[in-house]
């Protein structure tokens, strides 16, 4: 199996014309994005996104997120743009925040699993910006990760869980960290996945918002099948557990993941520890780098000290307690 091309697009920002020349001729491309790095094609080629479930292993279920480089461009994908999309799109994007609303037949039923909406983000990230821009398609990406794994935040967590990849477009670590917002505005309007843009940031724009039940949701696979349980795990078992909880697992190689000055690392003894910042944003952008880090340096356990449970704190919970269940 060869290895991916990695497109270091910093050192040479011309190589994004081989990314956007693969995309418009149905090839699959991993790309970053302000939250996590995703896995695209393009999105009107019905035979280009097939490669995408395949290379991660995805259930043909789950529904993708379309990405476009602007309001105008998204609009394009939707029967209805309601006034709720208008002033989402004016507060948040571009950036961390995907919409579902009703779709235009003109996408192909495996981009949406066969829903009558689709999902639609205008990502911030200026390489994701531009590479859009030049492709000139909308692009269909979930995270670039295998199937149920952690999403990846750098170029090699991509290269490391998808090595058949053709091209990787590496920029760098991702800003964010966790995976976008993902609100329902077909209906009420639902948050079905939290995300940096916090409930209380969106109540802001729309008062009424309500957050989806999560067991509802995962009744209902198909709603948002991001939501199932046993996602975002790594390797290792994943314990939310103050880290002086090790002492029970003698014997096993322990990773353990601390919020700076919340335990002095000196309690920790011979475990590998990673400190990440004690700020939502800091922890958030740091969590996956540190999944990835403890498992690929073989712990069998890693013990997530809990985070605050403030509103700013929901995103990184949801994906912490879906790491350990
Ligand atoms: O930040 C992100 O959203 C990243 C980057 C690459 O943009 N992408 C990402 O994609 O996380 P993925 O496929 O891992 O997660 C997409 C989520 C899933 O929870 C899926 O169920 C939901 O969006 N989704 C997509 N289309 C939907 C639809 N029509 N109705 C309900 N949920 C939908
Ligand atoms: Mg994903």
């Amino acid at each position: 199996m060869s290895t991916p091309q990695i497109l270091d697009v910093i050192a040479d920002p011309k190589l994004l014309t081989i990314a956007a020349d693969a995309l418009r001729s149905g090839e699959v491309v991993a790309f970053p994005t302000e939250t996590v790095y995703g896995l695209g094609a393009h999105a009107l080629d019905e035979d280009a996104v097939r490669k995408i479930f395949e290379i991660k292993g995805r259930p043909p279920t789950n529904p993708l997120i379309v990405h476009v480089a602007s309001v105008e461009a998204a609009r394009e994908l939707v029967r209805e743009w309601p006034p709720e999309a208008d002033a989402l799109a004016e507060a948040f994007w571009p950036g961390p925040l995907t919409m579902i609303l009703p779709r235009n037949p003109a996408i192909p039923d495996i981009v949406t699993a066969g829903l009558d909406s689709v999902g639609i983000r205008v990502p911030s990230h200026s390489v994701a910006q531009r590479l859009l821009e030049l492709a000139g398609v909308p692009v269909a990406a979930p995270s670039a990760n295998p199937y149920m794994g952690v999403s990846p935040t750098c170029a090699q967590h991509v290269s490391q869980g998808l090595p058949g990849l053709k091209y990787i477009v590496d920029a760098g670590p991702c800003s964010v960290g966790l995976e976008s917002t993902v609100i329902s505005l077909v209906g009420a309007p639902r948050i079905l996945r939290p995300g940096m843009v916090t409930l209380s940031m969106i109540r802001r724009i729309l008062p009424t918002v309500e957050v989806a039940d999560d067991s509802v949701a995962e009744g209902q696979a198909a709603m948002s099948p991001g939501l199932a349980q046993k996602h975002y795990s790594p390797k290792a078992r994943v314990m939310i557990a103050p880290p002086s909880a090790r002492a029970m697992l003698k014997g096993n190689r322990v990773g353990v993941i601390l919020r700076k000055s919340a335990t002095p690392t000196e309690t920790i003894l011979d475990a590998l520890a990673i400190t990440l910042p004690n700020d939502a944003q800091g922890y958030a952008r740091g969590l996956y780098a540190a999944l990835h880090d403890l498992d690929s340096q073989g712990c069998e356990t890693i013990i997530i000290e809990p985070p605050p449970h403030d509103d700013e704190w929901t995103a990184v919970w949801n994906r912490i307690k879906r790491a350990a269940d």
